[in-house]
């Protein structure tokens, strides 16, 4: 079941009525479809599922797994909107970005006989994102509100959205107060907040559902930072560094909105950047409330403090023995992560033949660890 917010814009619910407050034993509330829904869920939320959810509540409003315009358009009708009387009130979700493709499929749900026409703007999937619909699409309000305009005007059904709170880091109120501005002027009357941010970039669908923010477990952090240290090292095949009590400390205290895998990359980052065994508050970047003053994005000059402090250090080695094996390693291990283990794609990914991609990784020493 949803725990979503379910933020009613006005709309097709209630009666409108205020509630009757004359009965004696408080106000009767009108009865709202929304009050109680069962969300959306792929693979979950088919036909037979809604029918067995209807003989548990008579009210519940339903709603279907996503289905994409193309599927709708050029799939088995029957097969995606097909559904039994008894699970009314239900709504079919709708996943696309085209106006008309998306009206002429809202043509076809109307047709079946659904209560409600819902738009998916909260899919993480990467499959998803290749086809430029779901929660990318909270970043075109614009594109948004064209195609629920287009499905007002197509059908009497209510048009709903369902939207995140924001994309990957964006926190900001603006982005999701403005999202819901515009949609709304297009004609949308319910908004059904999925209320987290979707991680767009690094994390699966699955992932995005099952990750909490590391904020919200800030007693965790240095135990965590230690054993993703420890992994980072390992994965590079050096040896592990360890936290200052002051760094640990500005760590803690930093507002993490991402979840655990944002400190598996920080761990992964200082682990190469940091200049000593011990990483310092001044090896922390400054975003992290550390006090580097470098920008992330030039890496170099955390590589010139490593080799500066490598070159102070008494018996180092040639600059380039230690730091070549550990630039490649890092970005053999970043880009196989990105490719979910797929050597072909990190091979691409990375500008290298699959077979140099093999050589490396046994001559690296990373063979069984990626
Ligand atoms: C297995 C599964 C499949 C889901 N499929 C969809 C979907 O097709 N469309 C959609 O809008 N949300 C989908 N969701 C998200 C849910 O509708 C709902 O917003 C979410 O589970 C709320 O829980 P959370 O706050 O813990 O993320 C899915 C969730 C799960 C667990």
């Amino acid at each position: 079941m949803s725990d979503d917010a379910n933020v009613r814009a006005g709309g097709h619910g209630g009666s409108g009525k205020a509630p009757d407050e004359s009965a004696g034993r408080g106000p009767v509330p009108p009865f709202l479809p929304h009050r109680l829904c069962v969300a959306p869920m792929m693979d979950w939320t088919d036909r037979h599922c809604r029918f067995f959810l209807r003989q548990i509540s008579p009210q519940a409003f339903l709603y279907s797994e996503m289905i994409t315009t193309g599927a709708l358009l050029h799939g088995d009708l029957e097969r995606h909107l097909g559904f039994d009387d008894a699970e009314h009130p239900v709504a079919a979700q709708l996943g696309g970005s085209e106006p008309e493709a998306l009206a002429a499929c809202a043509r076809l749900v109307a047709g079946y006989g659904y209560d409600e026409v819902n738009l998916n703007i909260g899919c993480p999937s990467e499959r998803v994102q290749k086809g430029a619909f779901g929660a990318c699409l909270m970043a075109e309000p614009g594109l948004v509100a064209d195609c629920v305009r287009a499905m007002c005007e197509a059908v009497a059904l209510p048009i709903t959205v369902k939207h995140r709170l924001g994309i990957d880091r964006i926190e900001d109120y603006g982005l999701v107060c403005d999202f819901v501005a515009r949609v709304a002027a297009a004609g949308c009357r319910t908004f059904i907040v999925h209320a987290r941010n979707a991680m767009l970039k690094g994390l699966s669908p699955k992932e995005n559902r099952t990750l909490p923010p590391l904020r919200q477990r800030r007693e965790d952090i240095r135990e965590l930072t230690r054993f993703y240290l420890e992994q980072a090292a390992n994965e590079l095949g050096v040896a592990p560094k360890t936290l200052s009590s002051e760094a640990a400390e500005v760590l803690q205290k930093y507002d993490w909105p991402g979840n655990v895998r944002e400190l598996v990359n920080v761990c992964r980052r200082l682990t190469v950047t940091a200049a000593g065994r011990e990483i310092a508050v001044q090896d922390l970047p400054h975003e992290l409330g550390g006090v580097t003053t470098q920008p992330s994005a030039d890496w170099t000059m955390g590589l010139a403090q490593w080799a500066e402090a490598q070159l102070a250090a008494t018996a180092a080695q040639p600059l380039l023995s230690d730091a070549l094996p550990a630039f490649e390693r890092t970005l053999i291990v970043t880009a196989l992560r990105r490719a979910r283990g797929k050597r072909l794609e990190a091979a691409k990914l990375l500008g290298w033949g699959r077979n140099t991609l093999t050589r490396k990784i046994k001559e690296l020493g990373l063979e069984g660890r990626v």
